[in-house]
């Protein structure tokens, strides 16, 4: 498996069911995958801008893990691409683009059924759509933007299997990125 940073955000991480199984999957992979817990690492909310940047340029594959708040991201991960993504180190004409080619992803859970997120679903859009900005974002720092994985209907007693099944076919949605 190529170098992954698997960057998670999750306000609330401790009372979370698939985040947290999503987590313990990946850390059995130490020697390939970065699990980077960004309300851990920064409680103040103050990002070490370069050390983040540091980071990125280290891996040969991003992915942006979050359960989805009001159809986005939580707060934290949009400051935490507002900071990070700066001028002369993510576009610019001149040191720019350090991004550029970079494969990444999201990984998203979603508390809504996967029918309700269909043109004649509940709410119109899928997730692939809802997610533009992060594909835009991506395309615009002229990374390798390679769409998302998703858990559906946390909030519709899932199984433990399908928990179980989900975190399994995250690895392999990462080593086949
Ligand atoms: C503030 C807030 C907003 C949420 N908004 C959405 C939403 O827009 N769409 C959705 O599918 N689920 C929404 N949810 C449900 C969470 O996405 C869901 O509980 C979470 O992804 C489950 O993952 P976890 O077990 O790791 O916490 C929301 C939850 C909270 C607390």
């Amino acid at each position: 498996m190529e170098k992954t940073l698997v960057i998670v955000t999750h306000p609330k991480l401790e009372s979370s069911k698939i985040n947290k199984r999503w987590i313990q999957e990946l850390k059995k992979y130490p020697n390939n995958v970065i699990v980077h817990d960004l309300h851990a690492t920064y409680p103040s909310l103050e990002i070490d801008v370069q050390k983040e940047q540091q980071l990125l340029e280290s891996v040969d594959k991003v992915i942006l893990q979050f359960p989805f708040y009001w159809f986005n991201c939580p707060p934290f991960l949009k400051k935490w691409i507002d900071d990070v993504l700066a001028h002369g180190w993510a576009y610019g004409k001149n040191s720019g683009y350090k991004l550029a080619g970079k494969k990444i992803a999201l990984a998203v859970t979603a508390g809504i059924k996967e029918e309700d997120y269909k043109a004649s679903g509940r709410y119109d859009y899928t997730l692939e759509e809802l997610t533009r900005p992060f594909e835009t974002t991506f395309k615009y720092v002229k990374s390798d933007y390679k769409s998302l994985y998703a858990f559906y209907g946390e909030e519709h007693n899932p199984t433990t299997e399908d928990i179980e099944t989900s975190s399994k076919n995250y690895i392999d949605f990462i080593e086949h990125l």
